[in-house]
């Protein structure tokens, strides 16, 4: 079954628009454990233009699911992230001035950094993801650093909207994941995800977690958090058991 993570961080973008306690991040990361969310997850970004660090400790101390930090290889975060002891750190690149994540991490030219992060925080018994795009030169990247899994960057998938393109994204993916799998690497996939295309990543053998935030969040003003997460859990489901059946 595919773990479905809801990233809430734009409800505490909602609630720092008044600089105010409302609406509580806690209480709706409840209504996403209680209604088909698997986990929560939220990113500590440098400037905290979202999620405060009081947040991290709330969350970290009161949900009932599993918790992941999306972060940068910042040391200021990495202190925040030992001290609260979330179940899984996403290690992720960070500019300040973009509006999302922009693209994967670059393991190649940041290798020690990420490599040194990545030991600080398994010796805190804290899983570690790398969010990478889907590159098998990656692969053995990842094992050297020593990170439990890999985030699969979807972006690029979520914003091509020719068929013939977006095949071609959906192969690397697989491909990518039937050998990150087979070399031991637990594979995730997010970014850009939503009602319409997730589909077809939930249609890819290897893929145990997705991460989903914006089109959640959005919807959710139409119909309510729980019935948006209950939709998007249902559309995992749906999906995944028609991949079963073809696949037999
Ligand atoms: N995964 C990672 C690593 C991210 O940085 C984000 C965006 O915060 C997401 C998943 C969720 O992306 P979206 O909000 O587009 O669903």
């Amino acid at each position: 079954m595919i773990n479905l993570g809801v990233n809430i961080d734009h409800i505490a973008t909602l609630r720092n628009a008044r600089g105010d306690f409302f609406p509580s991040i806690l209480h709706f990361a409840s209504i996403v454990e209680s209604s088909g969310g698997d986990f929560i997850t939220i990113h500590l970004r440098e400037d905290r233009r979202h999620i405060k660090d009081d947040d991290l400790t709330l969350l970290r101390e009161n949900i009932t699911t599993f918790l992941n930090l999306e972060m940068a290889c910042n040391s200021d975060v990495l202190g925040k992230a030992l001290t609260a002891c979330p179940h899984k750190v996403t290690l992720v690149p960070e500019r300040r001035e973009e509006v999302t994540t922009e693209g994967g991490l670059d393991l190649k030219n940041n290798l020690n950094k990420i490599k040194d992060f990545t030991a600080a925080l398994k010796e805190k018994g804290i899983i570690v993801s790398l969010f990478i795009e889907a590159d098998q030169d990656l692969i053995e990247k990842t094992l050297e650093i020593g990170a439990d899994e890999v985030e699969i960057h979807t972006g690029s998938y979520s914003l091509k909207t020719g068929e013939p393109e977006r095949t071609l994204i959906l192969k690397k993916i697989s491909d990518f994941t039937d050998i990150a799998v087979r070399s031991g690497i637990k594979v995730c996939a997010g970014h850009g995800l939503n009602y319409h295309n997730v589909g077809r990543v939930c249609g890819i053998s290897g893929i145990s977690e997705l991460n989903i935030g914006y089109s959640i969040i959005a919807r959710s003003l139409e119909v309510g958090l729980a019935n948006a997460v209950n939709e998007m859990r249902a559309n995992i489901d749906k999906y995944e058991l028609l991949n079963c059946v073809v696949k037999r």
